[in-house]
């Protein structure tokens, strides 16, 4: 079907083409939980250069949950200093400390489960479910959403748009490698579906795409007027 070869050449282009970004496991290994909610916490708000060396600092400070459930808020806010948001370093301390004292140092695999952790939104929740757990979760971000709707040229302005572009973003995803299929989308949309002149040419699933087709790429997402 034509929704099994979009996810396949999605799949085809990350196994080639990933970038190599510090909270990615090696290619057939699996990603620890304990990075993966790191980083997508780090990312909610902030670039993916940035985050890097905050990310590895991180970890050097605090190689385990545990480790950062024991170490004073103070140091891990010091830590944050420059990442912004600081409710987000709040809430890690507090998600740490529940992870370590009340689930064993493990991360739930359910997305509803993820959802009840302090900082965790839904789009956290199903990444982390995702990535780390290879559950067939919609992860739907900034860049997913650029692809979607010039894939569909969707004519709705957002943020209205949001459920159309869920529906569409669930019926392309596939029921395995749902976490690789997602991060190929982010960078997809971070080097090729990019919001300004687009390299249509470089992107695996161009065929696929509405507006590749009428050449009006850069109409889309459309937005209402603020
Ligand atoms: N932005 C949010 N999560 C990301 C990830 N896992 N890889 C790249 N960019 C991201």
């Amino acid at each position: 079907s034509s929704k099994k070869s979009f996810s396949a050449a999605i799949l085809n282009w990350y196994d080639a083409h990933a970038r190599e970004l510090p909270w990615r496991s090696r290619p057939g290994e699996h990603a620890d939980p304990y990075h993966v909610w790191l980083s997508e916490i780090m990312l909610q708000q902030t670039t993916v250069v940035t985050v890097g060396p905050y990310f590895n600092k991180f970890l050097t400070f605090w190689p385990t949950i545990h480790d950062m459930a024991d170490a004073p808020l103070d140091d891990i806010l010091t830590a944050w200093a420059g990442l912004g948001y600081y409710a987000r370093a709040r809430n890690l301390h507090k998600c740490a400390i529940t992870i370590s004292r009340e689930f064993d140092g493990k991360f739930p695999k359910d997305r509803d489960e993820l959802l009840s952790l302090p900082g965790v939104g839904p789009y956290t929740a199903a990444a982390i479910s995702a990535i780390a757990f290879d559950r067939a979760e919609v992860v739907v971000d900034g860049n997913i959403e650029r692809i979607i709707s010039r894939l569909y040229r969707i004519d709705t302005p957002l943020p209205a748009a949001k459920k159309e572009i869920t529906a569409f973003a669930s019926e392309l995803t596939p029921k395995s490698r749902a976490g690789d299929y997602a991060q190929a989308l982010m960078d997809i949309g971070a080097t090729i579906c990019t919001p300004r002149t687009p390299s249509c040419a470089a992107c695996p699933v161009s065929r696929f795409c509405a507006a590749r087709r009428v050449g009006d790429m850069e109409r889309f997402p459309v937005k209402a007027p603020k």
